[in-house]
C-alpha cells in the first residue's frame, strides 16, 4: 500500500516558525514521527512525502527512505503533486496528514482492510463529543445541530487510485479533505473507527499534546 503525505503546509495556527512538519516534538521533527508510524504499518510500503518547496532536500535527508517531492500552496496541490509521483502499478492509496503524526496502526490497517473489501474510499472517524450548533453572521445561535449523525473525520483516507485521481482532476472549490473530493463525484465513502490519538497537531496546544503522549 502507497501513501501520500502532504507535508508542505506551513503551520500558520503554531505561529511564526518553522513549517509544521518540521517542527520539534519530543526531539524530533513532526515529519520523522508521522513517518515512523506510518513504517510500523505491516500493509504500508511506498510512502511518498509533499514537502515545503523550499525544504525538499531538508526533508529527504530526514525520511532518506521515502520519495519527497515539493507541494503547492494548497492542501489539494500537495496531495495531487504525491499522487502523480506514484509508480504505475500502485492500486490502492492512502492520503495521511503529516500533522496526524501519532496515528496508531490500527486506524491504518483499518482504512487499509476497508479498501481490501472493496470499498472505493475510507476514512477513520470518531462521533464528536461536543454539542455543534449553526450560528449566524452575528454569532447568533441559529439551531443545534442533531449530534448522533455527526463525525469529525481523520486520516489516513484511502482510495483506489484511479477514484482519486479522477477526483482531482475534476476538482472545485478547495476542499478540506480528500474524500470531499470523491463525494462530490457521487463516490460511496465508508467510515472505520478513528481514535483521538489521530488529532491533528494543529496550534501551540496540540504540540504540547503531541510531545506529552510521546514521553508517556
Ligand atoms: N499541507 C500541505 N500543503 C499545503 C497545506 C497543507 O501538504 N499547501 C498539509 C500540512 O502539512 C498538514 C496537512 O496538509 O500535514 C493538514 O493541513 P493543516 O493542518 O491545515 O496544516 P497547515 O496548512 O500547515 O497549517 P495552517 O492551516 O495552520 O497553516
Ligand atoms: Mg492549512
Amino acid at each position: 500500500m502507497a501513501v501520500v503525505v502532504p507535508a508542505a503546509g506551513v503551520g500558520s495556527r503554531l505561529g511564526p516558525g518553522a513549517p509544521k512538519a518540521l517542527r520539534d516534538v519530543a526531539g524530533e521533527p513532526l515529519l520523522v514521527h508521522a513517518v515512523r508510524r506510518l513504517r510500523e504499518c505491516p500493509s504500508v510500503g511506498l510512502v511518498v512525502v509533499a514537502a515545503p518547496p523550499a525544504d525538499v532536500a531538508t526533508v529527504q535527508a530526514l525520511v532518506p527512505d521515502a520519495v519527497v517531492v515539493a507541494g503547492g500552496a494548497e492542501r489539494q496541490d500537495s496531495v495531487a503533486a504525491g499522487l502523480a509521483a506514484l509508480p504505475p502499478d500502485v492500486e490502492l492509496v492512502l492520503v495521511h496528514d503529516a500533522a496526524r503524526a501519532l496515528v496508531p496502526v490500527e486506524v491504518v490497517e483499518a482504512v487499509v482492510a476497508a479498501l481490501q473489501a472493496g470499498a472505493l474510499a475510507a476514512v477513520p472517524v470518531l462521533p464528536v463529543a461536543d454539542t455543534v450548533k449553526q450560528v449566524a453572521v452575528d454569532g447568533t445561535v441559529v439551531r443545534t445541530v442533531p449530534r448522533s449523525d455527526l463525525r469529525a473525520v481523520q486520516t489516513p483516507q484511502g482510495f483506489r487510485r484511479a477514484v482519486l485521481e479522477a477526483a482531482h482532476r475534476t476538482a472545485g472549490a478547495a476542499v478540506t479533505d480528500d474524500a470531499g473530493l470523491v463525494e462530490g463525484a457521487g463516490v460511496t465513502v465508508v467510515t472505520v473507527p478513528g481514535s483521538p490519538l489521530a488529532f491533528k497537531v494543529t496550534t501551540p496546544f496540540d504540540l504540547l499534546v503531541a510531545a506529552a503522549v510521546l514521553r508517556g
